[in-house]
């Protein structure tokens, strides 16, 4: 971590700082989203419009952060996204964010575009719970190969992204002239299509199924020997359909803004996915969480926990894994003080009541 570390109180502290240490090309990757950016924008300032009721004379000595995600114990209701590429943010990459995530007690979520391999992340913190988010490829034997490996390294469940059949047109990333670094693999991708290094951003995406359906993913959670939950969902409709198909869970996201510009704000949609899915599964949410405020905001709209991605870049850009293990700390530290103040002893006290 750098010497004035104590400057870094918030996680947009990390952000600002981290936009000054990385190179021009990955800042743009990572900070981008499609189009004009509405969704993006949105994403943050829909969280800060929910006003929060808070309720007094409420026991709250003792506040515990702790909850369980689909039956496993995690330190608090915050979980990390999967992010592709972050070794651009620091020589350990999904390695550092591992082990930050698992010293922290919480789950990691590892992508299909990684730069380390489901192995790596599995040895460098055997006892952390980590999900493997997977693109389901136009070649199954691709994809089918992701998920042996994340089967075979201890991997809980299978995170489908749904909402990225092509990426979104991510306008900083062309200004900015972005490719993938020299040196930044994407393990899984190389092995499973037979070469050593340099797949783009363009490459990869082309290897996604943009054919798939929901009968499709009936098929693969029906097949697959872990739970599968559903990345990307933004209506009621579809939070039902993924309900009907075998999902175990969804995820509410506009992929951070980084696919359809113009969608609503996650913030703004999850109770609707909440009300259709009619507590038949779990419901987490992403999209532009930075505060401990915002975590109970999800909450009280029925998550069951958050998602929270480019702080995570952020923290590794800063200080590697000791970056990360700060943004998590900073965010447990806060969500603690918002449950405190709302008068919830914990996670599972924070009722609909909660908010306006
Ligand atoms: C992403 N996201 C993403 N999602 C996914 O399912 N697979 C992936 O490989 C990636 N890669 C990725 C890279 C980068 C640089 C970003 C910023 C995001 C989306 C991610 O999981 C999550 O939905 C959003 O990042 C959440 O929004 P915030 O917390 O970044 O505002
Ligand atoms: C992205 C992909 C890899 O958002 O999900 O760049």
């Amino acid at each position: 971590m750098p010497e004035d570390a104590a400057d870094l109180v918030s996680l947009n502290d990390f952000e600002e700082r981290a936009h000054g240490l990385l190179d021009p090309g990955p800042f743009a990757y990572y900070s981008g989203g499609a189009g004009d950016e509405q969704t993006l924008r949105a994403s943050r300032e829909a969280w800060s419009r929910i006003t929060l009721r808070p309720r007094m004379l409420v026991d709250v000595g003792d506040v515990q952060t702790a909850t369980t995600v689909l039956g496993t114990e995690v330190s608090m209701p915050v979980l990390l996204a999967p992010t592709a590429l972050q070794r651009m943010a620091h020589p350990d990459g999904e390695t550092a964010t591992a082990r930050a995530a698992a010293a922290a007690g919480t789950l990691m979520t590892l992508s299909t575009l990684a730069s380390s391999s489901p192995a790596e992340v599995a040895s460098a913190a055997p006892g952390g719970p980590r999900w493997y988010q997977l693109y389901i490829t136009r070649d199954r034997a691709i994809s089918q190969a992701l998920v042996d490996q994340a089967v075979e390294n201890g991997f809980k469940a299978v995170v489908v992204t749904v909402d990225a059949p092509f990426p979104g047109r991510r306008e900083r990333d062309l200004r900015a002239g972005f490719s993938v670094p020299q040196g930044i693999d994407a393990p899984a991708i190389t092995a499973a299509l037979g070469r050593t290094g340099g797949v783009t951003v363009e490459e990869f995406f082309s290897i996604v199924d943009p054919t798939l359906t929901w009968s499709d993913l009936e098929r693969f959670a029906a097949e697959c020997p872990l739970p599968v939950l559903v990345k990307g969902v933004m209506t009621g409709e579809d939070g039902a359909l993924a309900v009907e198909h075998g999902a175990a869970g969804i995820v509410v996201s506009s992929h951070g803004g980084r696919q359809l510009d113009g969608v609503a704000a996650t913030a703004d949609v999850l109770e609707e996915v909440v009300q259709a899915v009619a507590g038949r599964l779990e419901v987490y949410v992403d999209g532009g969480v930075r505060r401990g405020v915002d975590v109970v905001r999800a909450l009280a709209l029925g998550a069951r926990a958050v998602l929270i991605g480019r702080p995570v870049l952020w923290g590794l850009a800063v200080g590697g894994e000791q970056g990360v293990a700060s943004v998590l700390e900073l965010l447990r530290l806060e969500t603690a003080n918002a449950l405190a103040l709302l008068g919830c002893a914990s996670p599972q006290d924070v009722r609909r009541a909660h908010v306006d």
